[in-house]
């Protein structure tokens, strides 16, 4: 397929969509429907003020920030914040409230621990995708021309709020019956946050997106950790930040966007190769088929269309597909297909189709950098749970 044709598909399917659902709407990065901002106000977090009373008092240990909910609809999720209000500073966002000490805003051995649970979790559900797009989303609002901490956005959990979570590059695009986007990732890592208390919701995300891409046979990534998180939806940043697959000048758009975060062509190029995992769903994003026949039978849920034809293994295919484009069903975004037709990004894109090493060490050092964005550690110097030579 041409890339005008792969490109044309990918906005038909999408147009498709949109008419039975928001008609209004033509980015991903615009307003919510009626049904999402229902949906929004139906989960807004209800805070537990007992967190707040006492550092000695034992029922913090058991402070919950819960998900308000009424009949409709099951609880989304119970997220514990537990005693590590009072003992780690990471859980007043790091603001020094009343509650911030100069303890680390994760333990090194809950780390390793959460580590393996999310192994477990990984290869039981095949979520390595869904997991690298949590991990993604928290960290890809960095607005590097913001110097305070939290209003620069970036990977510091804030994504685990209602109101960053129904933006629309989060959430799913039609019925609030079909909870999905990046909702399930949260779902999936409640059982972690639950055992491993003593993590920051932003080391989570980002230790869940690494340990995915590894899984998966992607490279090792030199992760520092020590994130500390966000207090507060108050403390999410503007919806928009995060990129439309179907802008009218892809790569003007993919440098509006990655450069505001400080990345360059070579780490725009490397970071998109991670769609050589997952499929594009038009009932989430409105992009891509409802399913293909490498998608009908799952693996995990079926359905979606995926980049790859082995959408759960890490490696180079991505650029290959890209370039190639023989396979109507393999999805080709406009903000793919760019890769290879504007001329800076196409130097490393063909190097990564050629030369898988390449790839895998570049997109390392990228994803590192990712992960790190608009991050405030506690230590400063942040904390290694691996080594690397
Ligand atoms: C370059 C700009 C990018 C655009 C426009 C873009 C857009 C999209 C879209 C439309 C989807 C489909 C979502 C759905 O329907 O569920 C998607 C999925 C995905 N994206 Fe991206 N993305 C970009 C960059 C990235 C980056 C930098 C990463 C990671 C480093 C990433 C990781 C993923 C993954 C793993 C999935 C699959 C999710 C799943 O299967 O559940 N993307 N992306």
């Amino acid at each position: 397929m041409t890339t005008s044709a792969a490109s044309a598909a990918a906005i038909s399917i999408r147009n498709v969509v949109q008419i039975h659902t928001i008609p209004s709407s033509s980015s991903s990065c615009s307003s919510r429907s009626s049904s999402a901002m229902r949906f929004a106000a139906l989960y807004e977090p209800k805070k537990n003020k007992s967190h707040c009373l006492s550092s000695s008092s034992s029922s913090s240990s058991s402070a919950m920030l819960r998900w308000q909910t009424n009949s409709l609809l099951p609880p989304l999720t119970t997220y514990k914040t537990t005693v590590s209000y009072l003992k780690y500073g990471s859980r007043d966002g790091g603001r020094g409230g009343a509650f911030s000490c100069t303890c680390s805003a994760s333990v090194p051995e809950q780390l390793k621990g959460a580590r393996e649970e999310i192994k477990l979790i990984i290869q039981n559900t095949y979520s390595n995708p869904i997991l690298i797009r949590l991990g993604w989303h928290d960290a890809g609002t960095y607005d590097k021309n913001i110097n305070e901490w939290p209003k620069c956005g970036g990977a510091n959990g804030s994504l685990r709020f209602t109101v960053e979570l129904n933006h629309a590059a989060n959430a799913d695009d039609l019925k609030m019956e079909y909870l999905a986007g990046l909702h399930n990732a949260l779902k999936l890592l409640e059982p972690v946050t639950a055992k491993f208390p003593k993590i920051s919701y932003a080391d989570l995300f980002q230790l869940a997106s690494a340990t995915a891409i590894e899984l998966a046979g992607g490279p090792k990534i030199p992760m520092k950790y020590g994130r500390v998180e966000t207090a507060g939806p108050e403390d999410c940043v503007r919806e928009g930040n995060l990129p439309d697959a179907g802008p009218p000048n892809p790569a003007e758009h993919l440098r509006n966007v990655f450069y505001r975060m400080g990345l360059t062509d070579k780490e725009i190029v490397a970071l998109s190769g991670a769609h050589t995992l997952g499929r594009s769903r038009p009932d989430r994003s409105g992009w891509g088929k409802p399913e293909t026949k490498y998608t009908k039978d799952g693996p995990g849920a079926p359905g979606g269309q995926s980049w790859t034809v082995q959408w759960l293994k890490f490696d180079n295919s991505y650029f290959k597909d890209i370039k190639e484009q023989r396979d109507a069903d393999l999805l080709v975004l406009p903000t793919d297909a760019v890769l290879f037709e504007d001329a800076s990004f196409k130097v490393y894109a063909e190097q990564y189709a050629e030369n898988q090493e390449t790839f895998f060490k570049d997109y390392a050092s990228a994803h590192k950098k990712l992960s790190e964005l608009g991050a405030k550690f506690d230590p400063p110097e942040g904390i290694y749970i691996d080594e690397f030579p």
